[in-house]
């Protein structure tokens, strides 16, 4: 096998397919109020098409882990299908690679019995507020309820642990990190705080203004006890503290996802394919690798596994948010997928 390995020794294991880069909400971190320039239809990647890359890299690269992402991947029409797909292939460990779902939670509840007979094995929801006005304010639509009814709905299914992801900014939704952490906890969630990336509409992010994870853990200490895991991290983007029950609320763990500040780019795992078939190797490259042309021009598999093992050789070592020159890559973080 060829496998994905890059320039720096790290071998990616852990693909993320970006489904659609629309979306049913409008998150201020993520997109503006009038959406996005969408993608033409004729140049997303049909669902065989999106099967196949996806085949190319269980069977050929030596991924074992797929994400589906967005955009909202939930408005995609034949998720269930790409997953079923997804689980019928053989992974280089002889079983089926992981598929798991990052998703809004918008509809999920009645989605997630085609889900999980497809095969699909978890899902992470993002959930920034539990209070309604400041959810409509961050999100631009008024879905806080639908997204509560979907926690349920996949609380009450097999697909464990439930993963709730959350995104703090200053002056908007600081408050909130509080009670979303006694949510998850009384909930037994796993809940991650993840640090705002600039990868929204243009000039929106600023270093200064960014919740980090310190100011997270300094909050979070005013209410809990909290405890370094000490468990080797692998691949994960999370640090993880245990949080100690006080006998008016259980224990549990919550993670803080520090992209800026503590990146994780070192054990970075991830390969990612875009709906409209560009191979990028990192969130942050501005350099994409045009499958889907290979593919409907002809291309084989292997002629398809070669051009991204050699794209994967050139990915970067990190993201450089913090270093001179860094750009903000063209496209946002709905349309490269989360
Ligand atoms: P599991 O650990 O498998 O549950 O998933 P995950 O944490 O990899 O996936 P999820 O889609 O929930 O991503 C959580 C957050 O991590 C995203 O919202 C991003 O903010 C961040 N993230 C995901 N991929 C990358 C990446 O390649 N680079 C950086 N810097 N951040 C990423
Ligand atoms: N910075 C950090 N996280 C982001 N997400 C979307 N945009 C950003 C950003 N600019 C998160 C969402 C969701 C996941 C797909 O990525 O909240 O949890
Ligand atoms: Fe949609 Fe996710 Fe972007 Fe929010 S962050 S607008 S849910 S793609």
């Amino acid at each position: 096998m060829l496998g994905l390995k890059d320039a720096y020794g790290r071998v990616a294991r852990d693909m993320r397919v970006s489904l659609t880069d629309r979306c049913n909400l409008r998150c201020t971190y993520c997109m503006p109020a009038e959406g996005m320039e969408w993608m033409p239809g004729e140049v997303t990647l049909t669902d065989d098409e999106t099967i196949r890359l996806i085949r190319v890299a269980v069977e050929l690269l030596g991924v074992t882990k797929v994400r589906f992402t967005g955009g909202e991947p939930l408005i995609r029409p034949g998720l269930a299908d790409i997953v079923a797909g997804t689980k019928a292939m053989t992974a280089h460990h002889g079983g089926a690679p992981e598929a798991a779902l990052t998703t809004n939670g918008i509809g999920l509840d009645r989605k997630l019995p085609a889900l999980a007979a497809a095969g699909l094995d978890r899902v992470n929801i993002s959930l920034d507020s539990l209070d309604r006005d400041r959810y409509k304010q961050l999100a631009r639509r008024d879905r806080l309820a639908d997204v509560l009814r979907s926690i349920d709905a996949v609380a009450a299914s097999d697909l464990k642990p439930v993963k709730i992801n959350s995104v703090i900014m200053r002056g908007v939704n600081e408050q909130d990190a509080i009670p979303l952490a006694e949510f998850a906890l009384r909930n037994g969630y796993q809940l991650r705080f993840i640090e705002q990336m600039p990868l929204g509409p243009k000039g929106e992010w600023d270093r200064s203004q960014m919740v980090t994870q310190r100011e997270l853990l300094d909050t979070l200490h005013t209410r809990f006890t909290l405890v370094p895991v000490d468990e080797p991290r692998g691949t994960s983007p999370a640090e993880i503290w245990d949080v100690l029950p006080d006998g008016t609320q259980p224990g549990g763990r919550i993670g803080v996802i520090a992209s800026v500040t503590n990146p994780f780019c070192g054990a970075c795992d991830r390969t990612r394919l875009t709906s409209d078939g560009q191979v990028r190797t990192c969130l942050f490259s501005n350099t994409e690798t045009d499958l889907r042309s290979m593919m409907r021009g002809g291309a084989s598999d292997q002629e398809l596994a070669d051009a991204w093992t050699g794209a994967h050789r050139l990915k970067p070592r990190a993201h450089g948010i913090d270093e001179d020159g860094f750009v903000q890559p063209e496209r946002n973080m709905s349309a490269i997928g989360g």
